[in-house]
């Protein structure tokens, strides 16, 4: 075997892929395996930002809000968490966007903080999506960065709001109108507006105060045809 160039070649390809597999898979996995991992609902019990956005969202769709989600309560947006990163996966968002920041390239000033290995040590990291390459923006600062509407009509028809964008249109997250999220649709918007959420610096979420919102026991007909401008209101404008 070791005659030949191409032997030695062959060993040395192997031998430095296993080299490298052990040193990048095998020591981490066993250097971390004992560190706890965040469940979803320890996630959200920590993150009051990330029910501030799941309560707006309720503020913003109550109708579609109640049929599938019921009341904004902790457990509840647990759930349209977990299901908004199956959407993620299974939509391929993945394809097209990073969730990384790296310290190169300015990053920093684009998205924010450089990831930092605590951020993936839960459960809706598993497995964590990285991305493959960024043909749209790196989403792992993203909640926040603009209102749940904004983001109902962007996933409904990308170009609405983004002119020119390549992003595809993604109307069965909707029940046939863009201020219609459906469950999918309110999860998916749950899961980009958590991104980030849980970094303590993040300047999109000063002040965070909890919505006091008076529900009438039904939604009268008129507020619920002109969802548009009950969701105009940023977090900023609620807070003060
Ligand atoms: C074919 C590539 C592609 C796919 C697939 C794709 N996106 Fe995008 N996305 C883009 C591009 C390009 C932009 C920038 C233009 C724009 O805002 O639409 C973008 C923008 C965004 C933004 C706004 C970022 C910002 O802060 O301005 C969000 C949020 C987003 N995408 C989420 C998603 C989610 C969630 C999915 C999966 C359901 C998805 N994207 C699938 C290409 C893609």
């Amino acid at each position: 075997m070791f005659e030949s160039k191409s032997g030695v070649l062959l060993v040395g390809g192997l031998g430095f892929f296993l080299f490298a597999f052990l040193s990048n898979a095998v020591v981490p996995a066993l250097l971390y395996r004992d560190l706890p991992e965040a469940t979803t609902t320890e996630l959200v019990a920590k993150n009051a930002q990330v029910m501030y956005q799941f309560e707006e969202l309720s503020n913003c769709y109550p109708e579609q809000f109640k049929k599938y989600f019921g009341e904004p309560t902790q457990e509840n947006c647990a759930k349209a968490l977990e299901l908004g990163r199956q959407i993620y996966v299974n939509e391929g968002c993945w394809h097209c966007h990073s969730q990384f920041v790296r310290p190169v390239s300015r990053e920093v000033d684009r998205w924010g903080p450089v990831a930092r290995t605590e951020e993936y040590q839960n459960v809706l990291q598993r497995p964590v999506m990285f991305g493959t390459r960024r043909v749209g923006p790196d989403l792992s600062r993203e909640g926040g960065r603009h209102a749940s509407d904004w983001h109902a009509v962007h996933f409904y028809q990308p170009k609405l709001v983004s002119h020119g964008s390549t992003m595809p249109d993604y109307p069965w997250l909707f029940d046939g109108a863009p201020d219609r999220p459906n469950q999918r649709g309110l999860a998916i918007i749950t899961y980009v507006q958590w991104l980030g959420s849980w970094l303590e610096s993040y300047p999109y979420y000063e002040d965070y105060q909890p919505l006091e919102i008076e529900r009438p026991e039904a939604p009268a007909e008129e507020s619920a045809a002109t969802p548009a401008e009950d969701s105009a209101a940023t977090p900023a404008e609620e807070a003060t």
